[in-house]
């Protein structure tokens, strides 16, 4: 089975104009080329069409662009519908966080325990009610578990997408009061830095694996950039000191690629224009080969010019 790449440039989600530009600068940085030294099935779909440039003028809406959001989100999950009922890996490139509520209600279509890995500094769990910033890719975890905006929350005609009890969170750090309760409510699973720091990012991701396997049916792993500390990985909009090392997101995605668990990816809030030396966009493309088993030293190759 195959990898479908599957490109969602977004930007709606949240108000920093760019990172609808990073399945553009992932596919220039050669994200295809090294994905197919690693697996010779590899099928560029493309990007949604929606058309999220445009802001959406709703303003009795407290949720910033809630259209386009929508519009894109339907798309995106009809697209990973299809790759998923074909038996291919699903590699969604983001776009702002906000996409996950399309990748999600696409890849639960099929699976009936999807079980996500939310590799994040923030929850992404607010509604409506709790958002501070009325940004909608702070709502995406929320709205598939069936909590938020209506239109929101019935992304691909059905709710809810994810069972509390089937996700994961690994690098929050940046967790607001709606969240937090939500979080404390619903026992969701938590593996901090500082859990990283102690036992060490294998037996982290072998527990977050333990704990999923007994249920689920599927594991999604949903990346965001700013999970890993700003210094390794600066072009996001929302960074948040205290983060994953390097070293340790480089340990994650070796130990996923090792178990053969993961059935669907999504890298998100890369940032073109907010990264220094297309350092973020190198970082996404290292991680990404790792994840479908490239070795350390082929994805430092990758970083080399051309000869
Ligand atoms: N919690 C904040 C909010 O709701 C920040 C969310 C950042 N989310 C992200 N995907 N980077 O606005
Ligand atoms: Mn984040
Ligand atoms: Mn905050
Ligand atoms: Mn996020």
């Amino acid at each position: 089975t195959g990898i479908s790449i599957i490109g969602a440039p977004v930007w709606l989600g949240q108000t920093h104009y760019g990172t609808n530009l990073g399945p553009y600068a992932l596919r220039a940085a050669g994200i295809l080329d090294a994905l197919t030294l690693l697996t010779a099935d590899v099928i560029d779909a493309g990007n949604i069409a929606a058309d999220t440039k445009k802001r959406s003028k709703q303003r009795r809406s407290r949720l910033k662009n809630l259209r386009a959001v929508v519009t894109a989100n339907e798309e995106l999950a009809e697209m990973v519908s299809l790759a998923t009922g074909r038996h291919r890996f699903p590699l969604v490139l983001g776009g702002d966080h906000s996409i996950a509520i399309g990748t999600l209600a696409g890849l639960a279509r099929h699976y009936h325990n999807l079980g996500v890995i939310w590799y994040d500094a923030h929850a992404d769990m607010n509604t409506p009610e709790t958002s501070p910033s009325g940004n909608i890719h702070g709502m995406p975890l929320a709205a598939s578990m069936g909590l938020g905006h209506p239109s929101l929350v019935q992304v691909a005609g059905y709710m809810p997408k994810v069972k509390p009890e089937n996700i994961v969170f690994i690098g929050i750090r940046d967790i607001d009061p709606g969240e937090r309760e939500l979080i404390r409510t619903q026992k969701i699973k938590q593996f901090t830095v500082a859990d990283i720091n102690e036992r060490g990012m294998p037996q982290i991701i072998r527990e977050t694996l333990d704990y999923l396997l007994s249920r689920c049916d599927g594991i999604h792993l949903s990346f965001d950039l700013d999970g890993i500390d700003p210094s390794a990985a600066p072009g996001v909009g929302t960074p948040v000191p205290g983060g994953i090392s390097w070293a340790d997101s480089l340990l994650a995605m070796q130990e996923l690629a090792h178990s053969g668990q993961i059935t669907s990816a999504e890298f998100v809030e890369l940032n073109p224009l907010l990264d220094k030396d297309q350092r973020t966009t190198q970082a996404t493309v290292r991680l990404v080969s790792l994840l479908f088993g490239g070795s350390a030293v082929t994805a430092a190759r990758q970083e080399l010019p051309a000869a």
